[in-house]
C-alpha cells in the first residue's frame, strides 16, 4: 500500500507524538484525520501542518473512554472521507486520569486506562475494518514495557490497558489478514515533545541524563517524527506481510539488561573500542 491518496485517522493527533504521525503521513500524501479530545487551537496547529505538507484533512473531537465517542468519530470519518485506509490510535489520557499505584487506583482511574485502550482499540479497530478497503493498515501505539515489568507502580492501569491493546491487535491481525489489513502496535521508548515536556524539568532532566547515561544505545531521546516514519514504514507496501507484530522504536532501549551494571555490559564503547 503506497501512503498517497490514502485516508487516515489519527487519534490524540492534536499534539504529541500523534501530531508526529498526522504530519508524516501528510508529507506522504494521505489525508489525515485530525482527532483531539479537549485542545481544538491545538488540532488546529497539527491540520494547518497537514495542510502546508500539500495534503488536507478535518478536525474530529472524541473522548476515547467513552465508546459511544468512538463510535461517532469513525461516522465522521465517514461522512467526510467515505472511506479510511489507515487507522493509528495514539490518544492516551493524561496522567491524573490513571497514574496510581496498584494498592491505591480508584476503579475510575483503572476503568479510564482500560476503556481508553483496550476497549477503545476493540471498537475502533471493528469500526475501521468497516470503513475501510482490502489492504489497509490498524495501528496501535502502545509502550510495551509497561505490559511486561511491575516495576513503574503508577503506571499499573496503562501498562495493564496497553498490554491487553498488544492482544487485540494480534487478535485482529488473524481476523483481517484475508482482507490484507494488517494490525500492528508500535512501542516508542522515550519521546520528547510528547507528555515527557509536561513532567517536572526536574524529573524531565533525569530521563534525558539516562539516556545520555548509557542504558539507551543509541545515547538520545526519540522524536514524534521517528515513530511517524516508522508508522510510514508499516504503511508502506514493502510491510505488507508484517502483521500482529509489536515494533520497538525505542533506540536499543529494549535490548537493554536490568540484572548486569552497564559497564559489564558495555552499553557505551569508547570511540578507540570501536575503530
Ligand atoms: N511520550 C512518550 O515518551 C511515549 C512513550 C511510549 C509510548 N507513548 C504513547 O504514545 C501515545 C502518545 O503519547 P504522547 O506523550 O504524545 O501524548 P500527549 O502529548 O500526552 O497527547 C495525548 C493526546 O491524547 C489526547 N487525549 C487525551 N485524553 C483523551 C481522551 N480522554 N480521549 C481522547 N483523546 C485524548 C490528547 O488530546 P487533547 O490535546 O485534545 O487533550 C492528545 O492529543 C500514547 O498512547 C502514549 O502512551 C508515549
Amino acid at each position: 500500500m503506497s501512503t498517497a491518496g490514502k485516508y487516515a485517522l489519527v487519534t490524540g493527533s492534536s499534539r504529541g507524538i500523534g501530531r508526529g504521525i498526522a504530519i508524516k503521513l501528510a508529507g506522504k500524501g494521505a489525508r489525515v484525520a485530525v482527532h483531539y479530545y479537549q485542545n481544538e487551537d491545538a488540532a488546529k496547529v497539527t491540520l494547518s501542518k497537514v495542510r502546508e505538507c500539500g495534503s488536507d484533512g478535518f478536525l474530529v473531537q472524541a473522548d476515547v473512554c467513552r465508546h459511544e465517542d468512538v463510535g461517532r468519530m469513525f461516522g465522521r470519518v465517514k461522512a467526510e472521507f467515505g472511506k479510511l485506509d489507515i487507522f493509528v490510535h495514539n490518544a492516551r489520557p493524561d496522567l491524573p486520569g490513571f497514574y496510581t499505584g496498584p494498592m491505591n487506583i480508584t476503579l475510575e482511574q483503572w476503568d479510564t486506562a482500560l476503556n481508553s485502550q483496550a476497549k477503545a482499540f476493540l471498537v475502533g479497530a471493528r469500526e475501521a475494518s468497516q470503513l475501510m478497503r482490502d489492504g489497509g493498515r490498524i495501528i496501535g501505539i502502545t509502550y510495551a514495557p509497561g505490559g511486561r515489568f511491575g516495576s513503574w507502580q503508577p503506571w499499573v492501569a496503562m501498562g495493564s490497558a496497553k498490554a491487553a491493546m498488544e492482544s487485540l491487535c494480534r487478535y485482529f491481525a488473524v481476523a483481517l489478514a484475508r482482507r490484507r489489513i494488517t494490525v500492528n502496535a508500535i512501542s516508542p521508548g522515550w519521546i520528547e515533545d510528547s507528555v515527557l515536556n509536561t513532567l517536572p524539568k526536574e524529573a524531565q532532566q533525569k530521563i534525558r541524563d539516562w539516556h545520555e547515561g548509557g542504558w539507551i544505545p543509541m545515547g538520545h531521546l526519540g522524536t514524534p517524527a521517528d515513530i511517524g516514519n516508522a508508522v510510514a514504514l508499516l504503511c508502506s507496501d514493502e510491510a505488507s506481510w508484517i502483521t500482529g507484530q509489536t515494533l520497538a522504536v525505542d533506540g536499543g532501549a529494549s535490548l537493554m539488561e536490568t540484572v548486569m551494571p552497564l559497564d559489564m555490559q558495555q552499553a557505551v564503547p569508547r570511540a578507540a573500542e570501536v575503530a
